[in-house]
């Protein structure tokens, strides 16, 4: 134990071996991430399976490399922070399994933290410089939007301590799943966000018109039972249906598109050469190198996909933080990484006077530092995890 506030931040949730120290929950000293994308691209989508042997086999050399970076030893550190859900069950097991037996090994506290809530410490980590505390009384809206969320929070910090009430989430897929099924009935690599990202800016985003319905009430009545993994989280009864989002509808769209415009051999063959042994997928850099991976007809599909969910987005998160009087809103989760999202919410808030902030790029999909800079109001206060601790795959966060 140093005493300098190191925490140790592990992080197994999904398809990445994450580990990182921060100091005070404000300063990153190291953040290592070992990304699975290479094992799971060729199925489209995370296998549960593949992904527990993965972190298996590289959380030791991950936990090293972050405290090597850090320049600290085991022996420095004044606690363990891991996440216990929500995630895939097997995959957090790893992390909390290991997690466990490091801070008994050097007796150290150990402590639970939702991988939500570390989402939302990725942008106060930025956005805070050490040891200032300005979020103190001001509640911020947070967008957590990713691949296994799109949530909408209003978030307070009391005393040091924060608290979470949902407002809004998804009825299906998450926005990320969206982009993730979209890329992949395309022919694209996973995940597909990024690929949308890219091939999206040399489309129109006005080719094809997306409409998203306004949820209606009777959709999220109390004991209706969710069927996507972004539905199982939390329950849906109360909140209010101008703040719920739905992204199944478009990826039907998406695909009624493509089979009425013949794209689907145009696409299949394009998966097959990308995910060809050998084959390098690499992101389209310029138009030319865009068209040479589709037709025009294609990007603007995924221009104006992208376009139409960034605007939902935005719509209601804006009404959301308006109508709760929230003068902040904090946006992040893989998702965030997204060109246009991030030039659309920046335009609108400055539009609007309101504050928007996002994580760095690295900081917006998963991480350790996350989880170790939600971990510090704990270990302040105290609240540390029980010896029984163990993987809650549908975690709910605030009430
Ligand atoms: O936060 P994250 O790493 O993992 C989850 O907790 O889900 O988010 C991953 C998701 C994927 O669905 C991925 O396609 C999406 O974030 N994503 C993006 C971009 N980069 C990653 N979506 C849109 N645009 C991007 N640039
Ligand atoms: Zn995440």
């Amino acid at each position: 134990m140093s005493g300098r506030g190191l925490i140790l931040g592990i992080e197994t949730s999904c398809d990445e071996t994450a580990a990182a120290v921060v100091e005070r929950g404000t300063r990153t000293l190291s953040s290592v991430v070992a990304s699975q994308i290479k094992t799971h691209a060729r199925y489209g989508g995370v296998v549960p399976e593949l992904a527990s042997r993965e972190h298996l086999r590289a959380i030791v050399p991950v936990m090293r490399a972050a405290l090597e970076e850090a320049g600290i030893a085991l022996g420095d550190l004044d606690a363990i922070a891991v996440t216990a859900g929500p995630g895939l069950a097997g995959a957090l097991l790893v992390g909390i399994t290991y997690a466990k037996a490091l801070a008994a090994a050097l007796t150290l506290p150990l402590i639970a933290v939702n991988h939500l809530e570390g989402h939302i410490h990725a942008v106060l980590l930025q956005s805070l410089p050490d040891g200032r505390s300005s979020f103190e009384e001001e509640a911020a809206l947070a967008l957590v939007v990713s691949g296994g969320h799109t949530h909408l929070y209003l978030a307070r910090q009391e005393k040091g301590a924060w608290s979470y009430r949902l407002m809004g989430r998804t009825v299906d897929d998450a926005a990320g799943e969206a982009f993730d099924k979209v890329a992949k009935l395309l022919g694209f690599g996973y995940p597909g966000g990024p690929w949308i990202d890219a091939l999206a800016r040399y489309g129109n985003p006005q080719a094809v018109p997306f409409a998203f319905a306004q949820i209606k009430a009777k959709a999220h009545l109390a004991g209706k039972v969710p069927r996507t993994k972004a539905a199982k989280t939390t329950p849906i009864a109360g909140l209010d249906p101008r703040f719920m989002f739905s992204f199944s509808g478009i990826k039907t769209a998406v695909l009624r598109y493509v089979e009425l415009h013949g794209l689907r051999e145009e696409a299949r063959a394009r998966a097959a050469r990308l995910f060809a042994p050998g084959a390098e997928a690499r992101l389209p850099q310029s138009k030319e190198e865009a068209l040479a991976l589709c037709p025009q007809n294609v990007i603007d599909l995924v221009a104006s996909f992208q376009c139409a969910v960034v605007g939902d987005l935005m719509k209601k998160s804006f009404a959301a933080s308006e109508s709760l009087g929230a003068r902040r809103i904090l946006v992040t989760g893989g998702v965030a990484a997204n060109r246009e999202l991030r030039g659309r919410f920046g335009a609108e808030a400055a539009r609007r006077g309101v504050r928007v902030d996002f994580p760095t790029l690295a900081m917006s999909t998963d991480n350790a530092a996350m989880i170790a800079a939600a971990a510090w109001g704990r270990f302040l206060a105290g609240e540390f995890a029980k010896d029984s601790l163990s993987a809650d795959p549908s975690m709910a966060l605030g009430g």
